[in-house]
């Protein structure tokens, strides 16, 4: 049974978000408990447990964590043959003592990878069997490390361009194409029983899904152990709209895969550069423009920002025989990596002082509407 939302108030047909103290209403992971699991990216302040503010928000209202930077290959695998897992036993001790379901990001990725990785001593680039044994060394001994106790891998991340095409990184120059098939075969000889995703941002552009949705019927048709795709759903107040988001949650799914919103936030900040119109008066004066909410959101774009997250959990509901998991990239708005910049940007479901936002009540009374709607159903 779902819980009922709280102090939500309607004017006619407009509902009106309201600013919830978090103790007064159902959780997140409370919530959402028939549909899909609700994580959260954690830093090393929160696992450490030394962010008073951050950890108890997780733990009251997260079920699952990702690790936003200490699995990735430059923290945990900085120099040759030289591994430290001192935050990453951090994390995963972190999640197992809350009861969540731990998932690790990322092993194959063309950012945060040192350049030793693809070079030879004398700096010459390495061959595709030298790099191809570096990856299998780091994928057997990240993920053998933590074999049944991370759920679930990033494995490869963001290894299309745009249009749809394979990104031209170092892993694809040097081992070709199947550097993808290959780190999902040495990530689930590392750990059998694990989930192992694709992930990238922007799936929900034509090209890009087009590109994605063929390199994944490959893999699948070859027999590559990927289970699911993660969309990193890094959102603008007006992209992607939920009709796209649908269309491409449904599109995934046609190819038996489970689908998850890994990295979620809505920038609300108007856009830094390069306007969308030609306003002259606007491009003038970016500065302005790029830190518009310095002193904090204004009623209407909180409104706004709770009806865009409500609109799009609808369709998370919509398909959650599929999605199996919603992870907002952060706690709080002060977490986020869209503060880019000295930006003060407000993409999450709570503000800076851990206060939950309208945002958080819309999230909140999605889950009640998209439980009406079951049962509804004729
Ligand atoms: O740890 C160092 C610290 O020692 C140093 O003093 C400080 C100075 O800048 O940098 C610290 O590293 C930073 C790191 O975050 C940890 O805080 C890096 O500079 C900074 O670039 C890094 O940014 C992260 C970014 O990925 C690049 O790895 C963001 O926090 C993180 O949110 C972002 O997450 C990515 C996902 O992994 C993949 N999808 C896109 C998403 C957003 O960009």
């Amino acid at each position: 049974m779902r819980l009922a939302p709280f102090a939500s108030v309607l004017f006619g047909a407009v509902a009106i978000y309201a600013a919830v103290p978090a103790h007064t209403s159902p959780t997140l992971k409370e919530a959402f408990r028939d549909d899909f699991l609700i994580g959260a990216a954690v830093n090393r302040r929160q696992f450490f447990e030394d962010d008073l503010r951050g950890v108890p928000l997780i733990k009251a209202q997260f079920n699952s964590i990702t690790p936003e930077n200490i699995l990735k290959w430059e923290f945990v695998h900085a120099l040759p043959g030289r591994y430290n897992f001192d935050a990453p036993d951090r994390y995963v001790a972190f999640g197992e003592t809350n009861h969540m379901t731990i998932i690790g990001h990322t092993l194959v990725w063309h950012e945060r990878t040192p350049k030793w990785v693809f070079q030879n001593e004398d700096g010459t680039r390495v061959d595709r069997e030298t790099l191809l044994r570096r990856m299998h060394d780091h994928i057997q001994t990240v993920v053998g490390r933590y074999q049944g106790r991370i759920k679930g891998w990033d494995v490869v991340n963001e290894a299309l361009n745009e249009d749809g095409t394979l990104r031209q990184s170092p892993w694809m120059k040097i081992i070709g194409e199947d550097y993808i098939a290959k780190a999902f075969e040495y990530a689930h000889e590392a750990d059998p029983k694990a989930d192992l995703h694709y992930n990238d941002y922007s799936l929900e552009k034509e090209p890009k899904r087009n590109g994605a949705i063929a390199l994944l019927q490959k893999l699948k048709a070859r027999g590559v152990p990927v289970t699911g795709v993660g969309l990193q759903g890094h959102m603008k107040m007006d992209w992607p709209t939920p009709e796209e988001e649908d269309a491409t949650i449904a599109a995934f799914a046609k190819l038996g895969l489970k689908v998850m919103i890994t990295e979620l936030d809505i920038d609300v900040v108007p856009a830094t550069q390069k306007n969308r119109t030609a306003d002259i008066a606007q491009n003038a004066q970016p500065h302005a423009e790029s830190n518009a909410y310095a002193d904090g959101l204004p009623q209407a774009v909180q409104q706004a920002l709770a009806k865009r997250y409500a609109d799009l959990f609808a369709v998370f509901l919509k398909h959650r025989e599929v999605v199996n998991r919603v992870t907002f990239w952060g706690v709080t708005d002060g977490d986020s990596w869209l503060n880019f910049r000295a930006r003060v940007n407000h993409p999450l479901l709570f503000d800076r002082s851990g206060q939950p936002k309208p945002a958080f009540d819309a999230v909140i009374r999605s889950a009640a509407q998209g439980a009406h709607a079951t049962e509804t159903k004729p």
